[in-house]
């Protein structure tokens, strides 16, 4: 592949040529002008779908530039990219794999062929053998070694196979059952494995090993631990049988880790590991929340793929929130855009989506190999509020960034006490007015501000925010919310012309991980061939060892 600036075309389009001078028109319009010279601004740029409402007017925006915006994802080709991904196409094409992790929660009668074949029933049959086992577990009939029913799930699992669980764990333990005790384990730090473990019985604990290739080092090391902490305190090998199980792609793997394949649930190349909390890597989620809900969330993955590809750009969630990622990186240099839910059950989808939306789009070469000349992925990052106003929101309102800011909302508390859930709601939409209209100089000396401090107690205002609005949090909003996300990541993709599937990126410090192991490890002076900074690190951390 050859790596040539600027080749994509994308900066060269009339559209993006287009936007470039509708920016300069619109660089300098303040939100407060523009909503008092419309009194039906918010409605304007307001569209419900899937039960989520999104209220998008607090954007620096005009009637101009939305369609600006969409001119510029067709010229993209988006619905024709859409219908690749959809139908099975090989789209992540430096993997050569299709994507399509819309099959996993396609209604049983769909019928979705990846080469030649219908992937539904196969989708279904996995989902069956979840819920069978789950309905054991829950219901005490599988039991122990020892014959104690599982009282404690560990899932042990990194980036897409625990970011997922682990989020959707929090998110809906609300509905969760409660007499089983959850716990995640990623990290290779041994941290990690020992706190988790630290107060569990193994003879009353299932391991869940996930892991797409069952290669991935902190999965493998967290699991073959698990596996001496089982074997040692319940003093039988066969013990394994009976408290692990593994989700994977690879039976050979799974096999050779001594996890009869029985116990095995399967999941396919065509699902991304960032993309398949809903396959099988679901395994926890299942178990925390039963079948049912599970499928319920399913549902609302589902409705949003359907919204997706059938709705107009115009009303369509994802390419709205898509194009005006595009629009604030690219126009007006941001480069990062907090995630801030206002529900505590929320508080790890900021972390969930800074995997979802990074390592997919964080890159600069397109699908043929070119370099770029524009940016592509902001930086996500994001806390619940109202944490998070006690915290980086003075960098928000009076810093330096420009920071578009998503803020997630819900009508109801699933946990009404007293008068805090009208609170938090104040705090939500109070935070996005202020962001947008701030407050002026005028009025601030109005208040009988001394001179001095009126350039500090200014707010300049006119900063982006989008509400996402729901009822309440359930499954099927959680899945809802979550397709919403993965369908704006792709759109973005689809108009940066890059391979939002892969992630080669991961790649390099891995093997150079890989490498250094044994380096560490070594009982004589290994002939270090690195940089001097990293060999001096490493001589560093073998004096530590004693080494
Ligand atoms: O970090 C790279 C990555 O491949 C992610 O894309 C993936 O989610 C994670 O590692 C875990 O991979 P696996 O499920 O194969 O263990």
């Amino acid at each position: 592949m050859s790596a040539q600036t600027g080749k994509s075309g994308l900066t060269s389009r009339p559209e993006w040529k287009a936007l470039c001078q509708h920016f300069e028109s619109i660089k300098n319009v303040q939100l407060r002008d523009a909503f008092a010279e419309d009194s039906d601004r918010a409605s304007k740029f307001s569209v419900e779908a899937v039960d989520l409402f999104l209220d998008y007017s607090k954007n620096r925006i005009n009637s101009e530039t939305m369609p600006l915006l969409f001119d510029l994802a067709k010229s993209a080709k988006l619905k024709e990219r859409t219908e690749a991904m959809f139908t099975g196409e090989k789209i992540n094409t430096t993997e050569n794999r299709a994507v399509l992790h819309t099959a996993l929660r396609a209604p049983k009668d769909a019928v979705i062929e990846f080469e030649g074949q219908n992937v539904v029933p196969d989708v279904h049959e996995v989902l069956d053998k979840m819920t069978a086992f789950c309905e054991r577990v829950i219901s005490g009939e599988w039991t122990g070694y020892t014959g104690q029913p599982i009282r404690n799930v560990i899932n042990i699992g990194i980036g897409g196979s625990d970011l997922g669980p682990v989020m959707a764990y929090e998110a809906l333990k609300h509905y969760s059952n409660r007499d089983l005790t959850f716990r995640f384990v990623s990290n290779v730090d041994g941290t990690d494995f020992a706190e988790a473990t630290i107060d569990l019985d193994p003879a009353e604990t299932l391991v869940i090993v996930a892991s797409k290739t069952f290669t991935t080092q902190e999965t493998m090391t967290n699991a073959m631990s698990a596996r001496k902490w089982l074997v040692d305190q319940l003093g039988a090998e066969t013990a394994v049988a009976k408290h692990f199980v593994a989700v994977s792609t690879s039976a050979e793997r799974v096999q050779e880790f001594g996890i009869d394949t029985e116990n095995m649930f399967g999941f396919w190349d065509w699902v991304g590991g960032r993309y398949s909390m809903d396959a099988a890597i679901g395994l926890s989620t299942m178990l925390a929340i039963g079948p049912d809900r599970f499928r319920q969330m399913l549902d609302g993955f589902h409705a949003m793929d359907v919204h997706f590809r059938e709705t107009p750009l115009e009303e369509n969630l994802p390419v709205i929130l898509a194009m005006l990622n595009i629009w604030y990186t690219n126009f007006f240099d941001a480069q990062t855009v907090a995630v801030l839910p206002y529900d505590q059950y929320l508080k790890r989808f900021p972390a969930y989506l800074q995997q979802l939306t990074m390592e997919s789009n964080g890159k600069s070469v397109t699908l043929a190999g070119d370099s770029i000349d524009y940016e592509t992925s902001p930086v996500f990052w994001g806390e619940p509020g109202t944490n998070g106003q006690h915290s980086f929101y003075q960098l928000i309102h009076q810093g330096t960034h420009l920071i578009p800011c998503d803020f997630i909302a819900f009508g109801r508390s699933l946990n009404p006490v007293g008068d805090h859930h009208d609170k938090l709601m104040a705090n939500v939409f109070a935070q996005t007015e202020a962001l947008a209209f701030g407050k002026t100089k005028e009025q601030v000396e109005a208040e009988g501000t001394s001179s001095e401090l009126v350039p500090h107690r200014v707010f300049s205002g006119n900063r982006p925010s989008n509400t996402l609005y729901a009822e309440i949090l359930t499954p099927r909003i959680l899945g809802s919310l979550i397709a919403l996300y993965e369908h704006s990541v792709f759109v973005q993709g689809v108009v940066y012309d890059i391979d939002s599937f892969d992630q080669w990126g991961v790649e390099l410090g891995k093997v150079l991980a890989k490498k250094i192991v044994p380096e560490l490890e070594a009982s004589d002076s290994p002939d270090l061939k690195h940089d001097s900074s990293t060999n001096q690190l490493i001589q560093r951390y073998r004096k530590s060892q004693g080494r």
